[in-house]
């Protein structure tokens, strides 16, 4: 089958890992296939989910003074291409000197490369690559300060140690000195955020359900698809929201031969969403050894943006 020829063998040491584990969880970067990332996309513009439109309002209103703060010139580097509407509002707003979206989908990333580049005049010289190894940065913007730009609240899925690891590799990316832009979704009312994952026209039940779709798909498998339901639950001591996969009664499967079990009620857990606060969002900046300047909010305080620098290392106070 070509399906089996494709498949990514660390799909597959995840699928088999984490289908194992007790509880039951595989990584969340696996619900973004070609048909996940559909779904995602039309998550971004649902009535119930937020994020996406208040951050892009929010970069619209605060466009003036992200020129204040941060001076023309600089190689702006994106970890993770997805959508362009926010990073043109960034690009125009500062007058960089080069934008560096970093990917792990090169031709998609080519493709938005050349329209980008048509739009603004500006060099965009693309990474393919996973975001979390490093990166070596094209020759050309070496020598030119840095803007790393992470919005979406995609810091946001990482457990907050993964996340502070994550922030010290960008610092390593972009080096002293470089500044960040980054996007953090804010700690609200409950019932708003399970409803944001959770809506009323099923589209992130069927992002969820796709896992599985997926893995049928890729990995030999016979999950029953419709013996699982889509769960979104707040997690009040971690601050997140959590992705499930319900089993509705007792089910048995197979994946790559191999034999798996759940009981009624028990669910594969596949992603998490961490929320923050102005104070727990320095904090972690600061713990992934970014220094925060300043941050902004929409008028709801929904949703927020920081601006923080990576200051070289100092031990005494
Ligand atoms: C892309 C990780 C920011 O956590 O809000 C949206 C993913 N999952 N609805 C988020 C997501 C379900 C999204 N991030």
């Amino acid at each position: 089958m070509l399906a089996t020829l494709e498949t990514d063998p660390i799909f597959k040491a995840d699928v088999l890992a984490g289908l194992a584990a007790s509880p039951p969880a595989i990584p969340a970067r696996w619900l973004y296939d070609q048909r996940g990332s559909e779904l995602f996309e039309q998550i971004t513009v649902l009535p119930e989910y937020y994020p996406t439109r208040t951050e892009t309002a929010l970069l619209r209103a605060i466009a003036p003074e992200l020129a204040r703060w941060i001076e023309p010139g600089r190689a702006v580097v994106e970890w993770g291409a997805g959508a362009q509407t926010k990073t043109p509002i960034l690009l125009n707003a500062i007058m960089p000197a080069a934008y560096v979206p970093v990917d792990i989908s090169g031709g998609m990333l080519r493709d938005e490369a050349t329209a980008l580049s048509r739009k603004l005049s500006v060099p965009v010289l693309p990474i393919e690559g996973d975001f979390t190894r490093p990166i070596t940065l094209p020759e050309q913007v070496q020598g030119q300060a840095k803007l790393g730009f992470f919005p979406g609240s995609t810091i946001g899925n990482f457990v907050p140690a993964s996340a502070t690891d994550l922030l010290r590799l960008f610092r390593q990316d972009l080096g002293t000195g470089a500044l960040l832009l980054i996007g953090f979704d804010r700690v609200k009312d409950q019932a708003r955020l399970v409803t944001a994952y959770d809506d009323a026209q099923g589209v992130t039940a069927a992002f969820n359900l796709n896992l599985l779709e997926r893995i049928n798909r890729e990995l030999e498998g016979d999950i029953p698809v419709d013996k699982f339901r889509h769960q979104a639950r707040w997690n009040s001591l971690l601050n997140r929201i959590e992705m499930h996969l319900v089993a509705r009664e007792p089910v048995s499967f197979t994946v790559l031969g191999q034999h798996f079990r759940l009981d009624a009620g028990q669910s594969i857990h596949t992603e998490n969403s961490h929320k923050y606060t102005p104070e727990s969002a320095g904090l972690l900046l600061s713990a992934g050894g970014w220094t925060p300047r300043t941050w902004w909010t929409d008028p709801a305080g929904d949703f927020m943006l920081f601006l923080a620098e990576a200051e070289a290392e100092r031990f005494a106070p």
